[in-house]
């Protein structure tokens, strides 16, 4: 295994000869370690089965598998299928998933720790993920920012984003919205915490799952300090040219795995849809998303 730091850019280490059939503990535990640090991990090489890419993330931790079975791949349903491309006449997966910045699971009680995505058709043109490191982001606020935002929280919804289902057809909208709420209720967690596996301070809010922000005692804070957090941090720029935001790139056989802590991301703009799938594995590693996550 060979690893090497990205040129050029903070973020990123690609990694070269990782083979999980045969990587010793301590293999795994490097690469873990790449992945907290560097933030984006690119295994080259990799040609792998569905059921290989999960054995190769359980190496990793404990696999999650998406709430949603509409997204799941038919024969091995840990793995999450963003495709626009239909398989004998069928729609597999879901596409234009995650045009939107946001953190994997950051809707939900108890998000994991590491995301891997394995690339199946790459569009020609319009290729590569945004990222943006929200620890980096962090420290980068003006200080009185920073000032303004200590000890408060967030509150997190899929609402905005969550995808009518095929059986949706025909039912109110009133009634989705409501199950979506039943389901998937609102969670809070604090604006920012500590990175259990770095102790970088994560400021923990993306523009596409972040509703609301409010004090200890729960009080609703003004949204306009939300949008200025957005803003500050690069998550309004539609031309992608804040300093903080990150394009990695990836060709056939690289493998991206991801801190689900630290960055956000997003799916990259096209205006000429290209064909475009990939599979996705997620997996919880040894520590919650941070300390102060009590959920079994
Ligand atoms: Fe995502």
């Amino acid at each position: 295994m060979k690893i090497t730091e990205q040129l050029g850019s903070a973020l990123g280490a690609t990694v070269e000869d990782f083979d999980h059939t045969s990587a010793s503990d301590a293999d795994v535990e490097t690469l873990k370690q790449t992945v907290y640090t560097k933030k984006i991990a690119v295994l080259k090489g990799q040609d792998l089965s569905p059921q290989q890419f999960l054995d190769l993330g359980k190496r990793l931790g404990r696999p999650e598998t998406y709430y949603e079975p509409m997204y799941h791949h038919p024969e091995t349903k840990e793995i999450f299928v963003s495709s626009n491309v239909p398989e004998n006449g069928k729609q597999i997966g879901v596409p234009k998933t995650g045009k939107f910045w946001h953190a994997d699971y950051q809707f939900m009680p108890d998000p994991f720790g590491i995301t891997l995505i394995y690339p199946q058709v790459i569009p020609q043109r319009n290729r590569g993920t945004y990222f943006i490191d929200m620890g980096r982001a962090y420290e980068r606020l003006p200080r009185d920012l920073k000032k303004e935002i200590a000890g408060t929280y967030c509150r997190h919804s899929v609402r905005k984003y969550f995808k009518i289902r095929p059986h949706d057809v025909y039912r109110p909208l009133s009634e989705i919205i409501e199950e979506v709420e039943r389901k998937t209720p609102a969670v809070r967690q604090p604006t920012t915490f500590t990175h259990p596996l770095t102790g970088e301070t994560v400021l923990y809010i993306s523009e596409g799952f972040t509703i609301g922000i409010e004090d200890a005692n729960g009080t609703p804070l003004d949204e306009e300090l939300l949008g200025r957090l957005f803003e500050a941090t690069g998550q309004l720029d539609d031309t992608f040219e804040h300093d903080n935001i990150h394009l990695q790139s990836f060709e056939q056989g690289d493998l991206l795995i991801w801190d689900n802590r630290s960055l956000i991301h997003r799916a990259r703009h096209t205006t000429t849809p290209e064909p475009t799938v990939s599979y996705r594995v997620t997996v919880h590693d040894e520590r919650k998303l941070h300390d102060g996550i009590r959920v079994p």
